[in-house]
């Protein structure tokens, strides 16, 4: 979702926020823009519609400066168009304002405010800056006016502005949307995520909501809701600038399918000792085992990793588990058990339809675990525990890398816990299994071709396709589904096989491709059934066969694991089948339309 980037106390600005903008544009943006100032009051606005590189071509070589902030938005109010692209501008064209969030009452705050102001676009955020200079006009400070704005708005923001007039401090101010501060030798950064500003610091200070600062070259002042300054100790950000790039890739998409193998071996060295001893926090487990229900809170592909999640924490665990998607359980609660234990699935670790759930779960006392990538994020702040994804950045918008290692931590976490609680099936050799699992996907990925052939044969030409699966397959078939639909705009369903029979099938047409998962013994011969269902009906069926199960003409054969750990096997060549179906069919695959990574609005 929208970004957001700021420097103070740098002669390269203006590279600074378009290098920023740039390693942001994986969170999804339709427009993007620069405001840079220097102490001469010589302000440069520059907006485009469409790429950074559409920006990078209409800054002059005049836009120099030494202070500046830079937006990427992504539309919420108001088509994606100059106008509406940040920064905001006051009437006149004094204040300049990057917003990332949505404004709940600006329309309330226009008519009370501000109605003989003409309004340049149809955001939201043009009436934030309006009424700093209405403030203004009518005698306050500049900070004053700030603060006074903040408190009136409500909704989720991070806000940077800059004051032509003054162009030597920037205010800055957070509630819910993520914003951080890099600290510079005599400069200073603004950010949505570190990963922007790696190149100038590795040194940050976090802001929590509710909070304000104000941001020179040689100074960060950071100020609680009550405008008393608060103390914060820098973090390090341990990430290497190196890993944020794509290398010799094509796509990131392509980098973190491959990096799969490597991610789960990572995650059996960092949380598995020897003799399943495990690295978690003894008192996770002690909590978690004392829990009449896991409720695994999530949403989009986070979420389909919690489904497979529940299937492998209730076989080894014997704990029940339920599985919320986060939009819906927040404003629907269902009567909870007596003692349950949140655990919070989410790669970016910002998801605001997650964070709405964990704010509420917080408040009624109940323990907290954030699974995420992202360490520092909000989520894993504001919960009672976190366990890391260890899975390196995740840059391309569908998410692949994040899923598998989401379903390996659960696993990991499953065996601790049947271990805690004694159950037998907690003896499963979950290192070896996951060892033989990194080893099929490397296998998988070092054989792409066959899968790109495969893309073309089934699904470069095609408007919709069904994937299906019963059990853990059923689950990988959402997963499989939400890959192919999000990137390659082809229509795609993950069914229960045996339910296409009840309504759906009356969808299957000549041609229409169908995608059936196969590794549970028990039910193989049932999908199969289903199999020759759709085939009557003229689906041109592929097959992806665990070998135990394989018949002849099926396509994609899988080594036999344990299948309870199916879907961290069987995605893989889904989201193969996505990649490159997208590729034929000529879509940009890291970044796909109306899509955001960090989906920051509810
Ligand atoms: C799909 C995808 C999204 C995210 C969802 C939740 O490929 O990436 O469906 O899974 O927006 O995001 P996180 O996991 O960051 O909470």
């Amino acid at each position: 979702m929208c970004g957001i980037v700021g420097v103070i106390g740098r002669d390269d600005t203006t590279e600074v926020l378009l290098n920023g903008l740039e390693k942001l544009e994986y969170r999804g943006y339709d427009s993007a823009g620069i405001y840079v100032d220097s102490k001469s009051g010589d302000g440069h606005l520059v907006k485009e519609k469409g790429k950074i590189a559409e920006l990078r071509a209409a800054v002059g070589p005049d836009v120099k400066g030494t202070v500046g902030i830079g937006h990427t938005r992504w539309a919420t109010h108001g088509i994606p168009s100059n106008n509406n692209a940040h920064p905001q501008v006051s009437a006149n064209g004094r204040f300049y304002l990057v917003h990332n969030g949505v404004l709940e009452n600006y329309e309330e705050l226009n008519s009370k405010y501000l109605s003989d102001v003409t309004f340049k676009s149809e955001t939201d955020t043009e009436v934030a800056v309006q009424l700093i200079e209405y403030f203004v006009n009518s005698g306050k400070s500049v900070l004053d006016a700030f603060r006074q704005m903040v408190d009136l708005v409500v909704g989720s923001f991070a806000f940077l502005m800059v004051d032509r007039n003054d162009p030597e401090r920037l205010y800055v101010a957070k509630n819910k949307s993520p914003l951080l501060i890099g600290l510079g030798q005599g400069f200073n950064v603004v950010c949505s995520d570190s990963l922007a500003m790696l190149s100038l610091t590795h040194e940050f200070d976090e802001l929590h909501d509710g909070e304000t600062a104000i941001v020179t070259k040689d100074q960060v002042e950071i100020f609680n809701r009550e405008y008393q300054a608060v103390e914060r100790n820098p973090y390090h950000v341990e990430l290497d600038e190196n890993e944020t790039g794509k290398g010799t890739y094509p796509f990131f998409m392509l980098k973190e399918i491959d990096e799969q193998p490597a991610v789960l071996r990572r995650l059996v060295d960092q949380y598995m000792g020897e003799r399943d001893q495990f690295k978690f926090d003894p008192r996770l487990i002690e909590q978690m085992a004392q829990a009449d229900q896991i409720y695994i809170v999530a949403a989009g592909t986070s979420y389909h990793a919690g489904l497979a999640a529940k299937t492998i924490v209730e076989k080894i665990a014997k704990v029940p588990v339920a599985v919320e998607l986060a939009s819906e359980f927040g404003y629907h609660l269902p009567i909870l058990t007596k003692h349950p234990f949140f655990v919070f699935l989410s790669q970016s670790g910002e998801t605001a339809d997650s964070r709405q759930v964990l704010v509420k779960m917080k408040k009624m006392g109940y323990p907290i675990l954030t699974i995420t990538n992202v360490d520092r994020s909000t989520l894993s702040r504001e919960a009672d525990f976190t366990v890391l994804l260890h899975a390196g950045p995740e840059i391309a918008v569908a998410s692949t890398k994040a899923y598998t290692a989401q379903v390996t931590v659960m696993s990991i976490l499953a065996k601790a816990l049947g271990q805690k609680l004694k159950t037998d099936d907690s003896k499963i050799d979950l290192r070896h299994q996951l060892g033989i699992i990194a080893n099929a996907i490397q296998t998988i990925v070092d054989n792409k071709e066959e899968i790109e052939k495969y893309a073309s044969d089934f699904l470069e030409k095609t408007t919709n396709a069904f994937y299906i699966g019963r059990g853990q397959d059923y689950n990988a078939s959402l997963e499989a589904a939400l890959k192919l639909k999000e990137i390659s705009y082809i229509q795609a369903e993950g069914f229960a096989a045996g339910e296409l029979k009840h309504g759906t099938i009356s969808l299957i047409i000549e041609g229409t491709p169908v995608i059936a998962i196969i590794t549970d013994e028990v039910t193989a011969g049932l999908t199969r059934g289903n199999i020759k269902e759709v085939e009557a009906r003229g689906a041109n069926t592929l097959r992806i066969v665990s070998e135990d199960l394989a018949e002849s003409k099926d396509q994609i054969i899988m080594p036999k694991i344990d299948q309870v750990l199916a879907p961290i096997l069987t995605v893989v060549p889904a989201q193969l089948l996505a990649y490159y179906a997208t590729i034929q069919r000529g879509y940009n695959v890291d970044q796909p339309r109306n899509l955001a990574k960090s989906v920051t609005v509810e």
